[in-house]
């Protein structure tokens, strides 16, 4: 790959050793993959102490103070845009949200151009996503040894701040990740919210991971963890399960929507119910990363139930940020 040449699909080298610096520490945030149990016990502990209960005060401090992040969404967010935004915010940092429609890439510039621009105003960390495979690796890369790049969602192969706040939102209602039973349900194939979670599951000792979706819409062989238990029938998946999370048909990365359920047919085959709950275990909590289609992958009522932490991983979301933003800056501070 030639240095201004961005990856393809074909071409995407493993970004696990790239995000760490030359001591150990953790430098930019790509991957799930590559961060072992100790690593990401030491981000959720550190996230913990970002949480804040509902009602109360957000925490705060200066720690990034006199540091500037730039938001670069190249494909659409809410939560995770949001949440990045008030998580540097409410550590004291200067925040450039760029908006994207506007930016010099629509006009052709180059991502990398766009990136020695903004270094060049003293940008200290990037929160990229783009529907590009390899995209933040690539921009990784070619940053100045002082700057950070998190993956703030990269095609359908990673998402690994929405695995840290699930998983430190399995971790506060189940009290651990280890010997759970869970199944992750939906379009799998799509999913690098899917992808993330099951890297970070089966790297924290999950008991039993179990990949739920019709077959047109299951995981490819090798994209997720051998440990992981590929199903296409939900009653099975759900039986037991501690945790159960559901996920959105990711319209807009499938090609050909032939063949692909329509969305009663939908519902009444792979949607998570009330009804279908009762097969999980007593006390399991739902899941879901957001934006929800209610009554498509998920019951409305069951969404908003008692034993749905949606709301919590969005709580928590800031919370993981504000810990990543700190660990990474710290480590490029004190190398
Ligand atoms: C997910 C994403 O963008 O991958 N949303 C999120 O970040 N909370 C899931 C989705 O879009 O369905």
């Amino acid at each position: 790959m030639s240095p201004t040449e961005p990856p393809n699909s074909t071409n995407i080298p493993d970004d696990g050793d790239l995000q760490l610096a030359p001591n150990g520490q953790l430098r930019h945030l790509l991957t799930m993959r590559g961060l072992d149990r100790e690593q990401i016990t030491e981000l959720l502990d550190r996230s913990q102490t970002f949480v804040s209960e509902p009602g109360q005060a957000a925490v705060r401090s200066r720690a990034l103070q006199g540091k500037t992040v730039a938001n670069l969404f190249f494909e659409p967010s809410t939560r995770t845009r949001a949440s990045f935004d008030l998580a540097a915010k409410r550590l004291g940092a200067d925040v450039l949200n760029l908006d994207v429609n506007t930016s010099s890439r629509k006009k052709g510039e180059s991502i990398l151009d766009m990136i020695y621009t903004l270094e060049a105003m003293q940008v200290d960390a990037f929160v990229v996503r783009d529907a590009g495979s390899g995209i933040p690796g690539y921009i990784a890369r070619h940053t100045n040894d002082n700057v950070s790049i998190l993956n703030a969602g990269e095609s359908d192969i990673s998402h690994p701040t929405q695995a840290l706040l699930d998983m430190l939102t399995i971790r506060q209602n189940k009290g651990r990740i280890e010997g759970l039973k869970v199944a992750i349900v939906g379009d799998i194939a799509h999913s690098r919210v899917a992808r993330s979670a099951s890297e970070a599951l089966v790297t924290l000792g999950v008991g039993e991971l179990r990949l739920v979706s019709p077959p047109d819409l299951a995981a490819e062989p090798g994209t997720v963890p051998d440990q992981a238990r590929i199903l296409y029938n939900l009653e099975e998946g759900l039986q037991d399960a501690d945790v159960v999370m559901a996920l959105r048909i990711q319209r807009e990365r499938i090609g050909n929507l032939d063949g692909i359920l329509g969305i009663d047919e939908y519902f009444a085959t792979y949607g998570i119910s009330h009804e279908r709950m009762k097969l999980a275990a007593p006390d399991a909590i739902v899941m879901h990363p957001g934006p929800m289609n209610r009554g498509i992958e998920i019951e409305s009522t069951l969404a908003d139930s008692a034993s749905s932490v949606i709301t919590k991983q969005v709580r928590n979301g800031v919370a993981v940020r504000m810990a990543i933003l700190s660990t990474v800056i710290n480590t490029v501070d004190t190398r």
